[in-house]
Formats: structure tokens, C-alpha cells, sequence
């Protein structure tokens, strides 16, 4: 299976990008991010690309792939809404497009989170992004799409959250992770087992289109 990953040097991206390295299922990996990964690896390649609203340019690299794994996201946290929206909705519908017109037989998978609004029409303004980026991706002409929407990640294989405020707080919530898990196993999960579901529903599809915590950990 070859692969496109997006958000490849955030928490979840890379977390990902470890178990596609690691897979037997996984004969490549490209990567598109703003910047590069660091990581050195023969099924790794990379492209730097800044616009991420308009891959034309990108365009002739960008055929021939089985899966694409979008894990480019942001926080809304203390972000102007029209932005929010263009690095959720705009950035994930342009590359969605794009992949789905260049490989019809592409499965693609968005990664949203715990608590998106499908319906669109509920009280918080990002869950009503995300439930609006799931929805217009499921109307794309892909073999197969799907939405993962974990809760709780604890990142593993020494990745390492980019922001202080989250580096924080796993510091506090990590070192207690098995407990998360017993006492809330449906809504606490890994980035390893983030990668592994991915890696597995892209190649034998899923029940549902939208999996939520749970469901990605019982993949
Ligand atoms: N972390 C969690 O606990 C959690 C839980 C549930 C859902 N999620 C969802 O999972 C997704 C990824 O989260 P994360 O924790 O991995 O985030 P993260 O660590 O902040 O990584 C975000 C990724 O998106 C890229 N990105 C951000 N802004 C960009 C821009 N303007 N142009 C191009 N690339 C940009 C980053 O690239 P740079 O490295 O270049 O900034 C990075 O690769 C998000 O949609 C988030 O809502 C996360």
C-alpha cells in the first residue's frame, strides 16, 4: 500500500508516520508538510509545500497512491474563527479534492476528533467545522472514506507534543496513562494505535464511516 500523509511532524502525523514505517503493509509513505520531518527512511519521501488551499503545482506527484492518512489539524483554542475554519475545512477539502480526482481508487482518511458535530447545526462553533469537513469528504468519489475521531491520545515511541501548554499537560496526564485506560477505556488512546487503525481500515475498509474512540481502539 502507498501512502500520503499529512500533519506528519504533529503529535498525531507522527505517530502515524512511525507504525507506516514500521508496517509490512506499507511499502511507501509521502509526505506533504510545510515543513520537513526530519526523519530519514526509505519508504519516506517528502514534499515541502507552503499552499495548502491549491496543490496544482504538486499535482503530477500526487497520482498512483492507495491511502491517504490527513492528520493536519489545529486547536481552536484562541483562534480567529474564519482562520479555524480555513486551516480545518479549506486545507483538508483541498487536498481531498485533489486526491480524490488524481486516484478514484484512493481510501482516505480525515482525522476530526471526540465530540464533532455531524449534523452541523449544534452550539460549538468547532465541532460544527469538523462535522462539515467529515461530511463533504464523505461526498468525494473515493473508493472508501472515514473519519476518526479519537478523544484522549497519549503519544508513544518518545514523540513529543509541539505546543507548551499541551507538553504540560501529558506531563501531568502520562505518566498516568494506565489508569486513563482502566478506568476510561473508551475514550483514551494511543498514537501507535491511531497509526495501526488507520493502517488497517485503509486496507480492509471499516463498518462505519465514522469511528469513534473506541472503535479505533477495537480495529
Ligand atoms: N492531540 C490530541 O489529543 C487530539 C485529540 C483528538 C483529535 N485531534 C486532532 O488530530 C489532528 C492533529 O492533531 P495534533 O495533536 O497532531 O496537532 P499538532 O501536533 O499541532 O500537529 C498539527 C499538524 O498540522 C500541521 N499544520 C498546522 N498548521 C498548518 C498550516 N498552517 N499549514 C500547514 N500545516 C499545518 C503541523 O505542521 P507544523 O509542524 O509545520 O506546524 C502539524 O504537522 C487535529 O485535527 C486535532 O484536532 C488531536
Amino acid at each position: 500500500m502507498k501512502v500520503i500523509l499529512f500533519g506528519a511532524t504533529g503529535m498525531v502525523g507522527q505517530g502515524v508516520l512511525l507504525e507506516c514505517l514500521r508496517s509490512p503493509e506499507v511499502d511507501g509513505v509521502l509526505s506533504i508538510g510545510r515543513r520537513p520531518t526530519g526523519r530519514q527512511h526509505p519508504k519516506l519521501r517528502e514534499i515541502t509545500h507552503a499552499d495548502f488551499t491549491d496543490f496544482s503545482a504538486i499535482e503530477p506527484q500526487l497520482a498512483g497512491y492507495d491511502a491517504c492518512f490527513f492528520c493536519l489539524g489545529v486547536s481552536s483554542l484562541g483562534m480567529n474563527p474564519e482562520e479555524y475554519r480555513r486551516m480545518t475545512y479549506d486545507f483538508a477539502l483541498a487536498a481531498a479534492r485533489t486526491l480524490a480526482r488524481l486516484n478514484p481508487g484512493m481510501t482516505f482518511i480525515y482525522v476530526s476528533g471526540a465530540g464533532t458535530d455531524s449534523s452541523t447545526r449544534g452550539s460549538t462553533r468547532w465541532a460544527r467545522v469538523k462535522g462539515q469537513t467529515e461530511n463533504d469528504i464523505f461526498q468525494l468519489p473515493f473508493k472508501a472514506a472515514y473519519a476518526f475521531r479519537p478523544a484522549y491520545i497519549q503519544p508513544m515511541g518518545g514523540i513529543v507534543p509541539k505546543t507548551a501548554w499541551l507538553r504540560a499537560l501529558y506531563a501531568v496526564l502520562g505518566p498516568l496513562y494506565p489508569l486513563w485506560k482502566a478506568v476510561f477505556p473508551k475514550y483514551v488512546t494511543t498514537t501507535e494505535q491511531l497509526g495501526k487503525a488507520m493502517i488497517a481500515v485503509a486496507r480492509n475498509g471499516a463498518p462505519k464511516r465514522v469511528l469513534e474512540n473506541r472503535d479505533i481502539n477495537d480495529v
